[in-house]
């Protein structure tokens, strides 16, 4: 029996369009590790309580949901992620703009995040785990092996959700992506359940103007040097 807190952590944190679902996914692929995407859980929530009619304000109900969540997370024959909620599959819903400002709401709820943290935690299993979100280094994992916060400047970050979102064949405009990243970060850092900040001992990582292959380098290599 292994015990979870010897088995490594990378925390990825960092505002929406940072990057950090790319790199955590190519770091987790070149270390053989396993991946966490925890944004995909509160959006997961905020998706559950669209199709079951439950409000957004409902924090018992939500607390609830996120408790009973039937999720499972895989790939498809070309490696790309698929995720089930029960039966359904609703990959592409989870990725909408509205199911993250959804998220962002309901992870506001402090039960609703307490009901996640096991769920969260689980996913520490051998030989190691990559987390993505906001509080991995903060709240989930506080003894992660190594925390990166990172960034971009907020036009790159719009930017690069437009072309992401365009690429899957998503109409948003640039102008209103470049609102909801703004209201999101608000949100998100000014909540009073664990707000978006770096850890205390977090190595920022400025990803503006690098490519993707740059950042997961910079990664590894301070994972090799640990
Ligand atoms: O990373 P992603 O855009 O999928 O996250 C969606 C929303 O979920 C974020 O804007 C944030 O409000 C919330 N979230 C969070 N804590 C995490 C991951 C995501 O509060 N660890």
């Amino acid at each position: 029996m292994h015990r979870r807190r010897d088995v490594p952590v990378i925390a990825i944190d960092g505002p929406s369009g940072s990057g950090k679902g790319t790199i955590a996914r190519r770091v987790a692929e070149a270390l053989g590790y396993h991946l966490l995407d925890s944004g995909a859980l509160y959006r997961l929530v905020a998706l559950s309580a669209q199709i079951s009619g439950v409000s957004l304000e409902n924090a018992q109900r939500l607390a609830e949901l996120a408790h009973d969540l039937d999720v499972s997370f895989g790939s498809d024959a070309r490696g790309d992620e698929q995720i089930w909620l029960a039966n359904e599959d609703v990959t592409a819903l989870v990725r909408t703009e509205d199911a993250g400002a959804g998220a962002s709401t309901v992870a506001q709820i402090s039960a609703v995040r307490q009901a996640l943290l096991e769920r969260q935690r689980a996913f520490r299993q051998p030989p190691g785990l990559v987390a993505d979100g906001r509080d991995m280094g903060t709240h989930v994992f506080p003894d992660a092996t190594l925390k990166i916060f990172l960034t971009a400047s907020a036009e790159e970050r719009a930017r690069r959700r437009h072309k992401q979102l365009k690429d899957k064949g998503l109409d948003v405009s640039l102008a209103a992506l470049s609102r909801d990243i703004e209201d999101r970060d608000r949100r998100d850092s000014e909540r009073s359940v664990a707000p978006l900040r770096p850890a205390k001992d977090a190595r920022i990582l400025d990803s503006s103007g690098q490519s993707i292959e740059a950042v997961t380098q910079t990664v590894l290599d301070w994972v090799a040097s640990l």
